[in-house]
């Protein structure tokens, strides 16, 4: 999804700028752009393709302009080409915009402008912007920006830049992430914080509607009715070193092996003093409100959408509480039935997907209060949300979501018990063995990530392969969808999960030689079941790859390969199966050359419908 940076302060803007666009690629982009303010004229530098290109035509410029906005484009109206690329400006090139967001009436708005006698260069929605600056500005940048937001429909975060206040830069945000960074004698304007975490480390987090105003040495913000408001400053305590790789080759490889770290800090500060109960008081639940729960919705996409169906397990088995499950794009568009006591859980990484964000504004709408689970503190979906339990999983960059995956199934474990030592549904002993699991967990994973080379032997043997399919029964049918997800997104290989029981009715018939089925087999209980079913692919003369625990059941004498898991709770299984998924997903990819970090036609943080 697109990134915003915007610059004004004592350094040369154009490092500055290019730098935090860099720190902004894991947000997914197919063109990029800077704007700089130069001897009163604003120079405009774009192109289609990755920032690389961009940084290598800038290079040798010795530009002094200390004030600057730029952009990393993911193309939703209009192709990803130069022109379409952000910086947007109007006619006579005083108004120039960048913009991460739709304008949803931008049709009707540009028939307008074009009809008032305004010249457009692009396909694009939001060059209707600074064409709308230019109609709009009688000699102050904030009233014409009010009174465009007036006429606007969708959502937006934006930064215009202008040769008529060259001290000032403004910004406007709805719907879509923006935040200011504070720093000395420099100020900025960001789509998130690791854009300029390398200059400063407090922010001002701004709401829907806030109309700000950066210049070098101030900071104004303003509600929607103009008056001016004073912000808290948040302190980020990320390392720079953390948004970067790390030493290792891809994010999403530094990512798995930061997987025991995450899990640790998930974990921590939430467990009571005896080690029996989870302690959630951050959430600020009534007691009597948690016991009077009768129905859960889980929603969201994707990766976090996979976390949710353990989360419906746990929840169920643990709190016995009817849990429904839904992805969040279908939860809005369904008449859903709300009877009175229900709570609504969004899971959400980024805290910004927009589909997520609706089913949270839908379930408020319909008097249901919201938890939200997610990464990222001060996000929309964060800041809507009636509760929050954060994922300490520290940013996460490479577009395929894994330790924030681990750290969602952390959460709603902790959830679940949380609500389970409440409401008194298990006995404290239970509780407590199952706490005594959950912090062994991060160590468990580290042992996984230490057989780490089994893993790429199997995945040097799929590099050729059509089709994959995923199987497994209950819990592990879960961690089966993610596997799957996590292999396809990143090497373009078919693969498909499926409910192991489920195979006869139908996809059997796909099943032949050369079509691997990867089989999830860590639950005691369905071990008998799930064999069968290995039985029933070997017979199709598949190749079985199976992940099992230790202790349970002898799958390698059906199996050709077999990775086993370190033995734990069944409930908690999904946090250590999921691992050997995702390295085998990372090597595959690998081994067909294919971009890791930034899968074709994907964005980290998908912030339209
Ligand atoms: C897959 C992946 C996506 C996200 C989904 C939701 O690896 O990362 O499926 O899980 O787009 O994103 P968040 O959690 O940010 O709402």
């Amino acid at each position: 999804m697109c990134g915003i940076i915007g610059y004004m302060g004592n350094k040369q803007a154009m490092p500055v700028l290019l730098n935090g666009l860099a720190r902004l690629e894991y947000r997914g982009y197919d063109s990029a752009g800077i704007a700089l303010l130069e001897d009163g004229e604003i120079k405009v530098f774009k192109q289609a393709g990755r920032l690389a290109n961009l940084q290598e035509r800038l290079s040798g410029n010795g530009f002094s302009s200390t004030t600057g906005i730029g952009h990393t484009r993911w193309a939703t109206h209009g192709r990803p080409t130069d022109y379409n690329a952000h910086p947007h400006s109007d006619c006579g090139g005083r108004f120039v915009v960048v913009h991460n967001g739709i304008i949803e009436n931008y049709l009707e708005l540009k028939k307008w402008l074009i009809s008032e006698g305004h010249i457009f260069k692009s396909e694009t929605d939001t060059e209707v912007l600074p064409h709308m600056m230019e109609h709009f500005y009688k000699g102050d940048l904030i009233p014409a920006v009010s009174m465009m937001i007036e006429k606007i429909r969708g959502s937006y975060a934006m930064v215009v830049l202008s040769t008529l206040e060259p001290d000032n830069l403004i910004s406007v945000r709805k719907d879509s992430p923006l935040v200011i960074g504070l720093g000395d004698e420099e100020n900025f304007f960001a789509s998130d914080v690791p854009a300029f975490l390398h200059y400063t480390r407090n922010v001002h987090y701004l709401d829907d509607g806030e109309i700000s105003l950066i210049a070098s040495n101030r900071v104004e913000i303003f509600n929607e009715m103009g008056q001016g408001v004073s912000k808290p400053v948040h302190m980020i305590n990320w390392e720079a070193e953390q948004a970067e790789k790390g030493g290792y080759d891809h994010f999403m490889l530094k990512e798995i092996h930061e997987q025991p770290a995450s899990l640790k800090k998930t974990l921590s500060g939430r467990i009571s003093e005896d080690g029996c109960r989870v302690d959630l008081q951050e959430l600020s639940l009534d007691v009597d409100e948690i016991k009077k729960i009768k129905k859960i919705f889980i929603t969201a996409c994707g990766t976090a959408y996979h976390a949710g169906l353990v989360g419906k397990y746990a929840i169920e088995s643990l709190a016995r509480i009817p849990v429904e499950i839904d992805i969040a794009s279908e939860f809005r568009y369904r008449n859903l039935v709300v009877e009175p006591d229900s709570l609504v859980v969004v899971i959400s990484q980024s805290g910004e997907t927009a589909d997520s964000l609706a089913a949270l504004r839908d379930s408020k709408k319909r008097g249901m209060p919201v938890i939200a689970i997610t990464n990222v503190v001060g996000s929309s979906i964060a800041r809507e949300a009636d509760h929050v339990l954060y994922t300490w999983a520290g940013p996460e960059i490479a577009v395929a979501s894994t330790k924030a995956y681990t750290a969602q199934l952390m959460s709603l474990y902790l959830l679940a018990l949380y609500l389970a030592n409440v409401r008194e549904t298990i006995p404290e002993e239970e509780s407590r063995q199952i706490i005594l699991e959950l912090l062994s967990l991060s160590s468990k994973a580290q042992l996984i990530l230490d057989k780490k080379e089994t893993i790429l032997d199997i995945g040097l043997g799929y590099e050729n392969c059509k089709s994959i399919f995923f199987i497994g029964r209950g819990l592990d049918y879960a961690v089966a969808c993610e596997g799957s997800l996590k292999l396809k997104e990143i090497s373009y290989i078919h693969a498909e999960a499926y409910a192991a029981g489920e195979l006869k009715h139908g996809t059997l018939a796909l099943i032949e030689k050369d079509v691997p089925v990867v089989t999830v087999a860590t639950q005691p209980f369905l071990f008998e079941k799930t064999f069968s079913n290995i039985k029933e692919v070997k017979a199709r003369e598949a190749d079985v790859f199976a992940l099992a625990m230790e202790g349970i059941g002898e799958v390698q004498k059906e199996a050709s390969q077999v990775f086993y898991i370190p033995e734990t709770h069944p409930l908690l299984t999904p946090v250590l199966s999921v691992i050997p998924l995702q390295l085998l997903a990372y090597y595959v990819s690998l081994a067909r050359g294919c971009d890791v970090d930034k899968p074709r036609n994907l964005a980290k943080s998908v912030t339209v419908e």
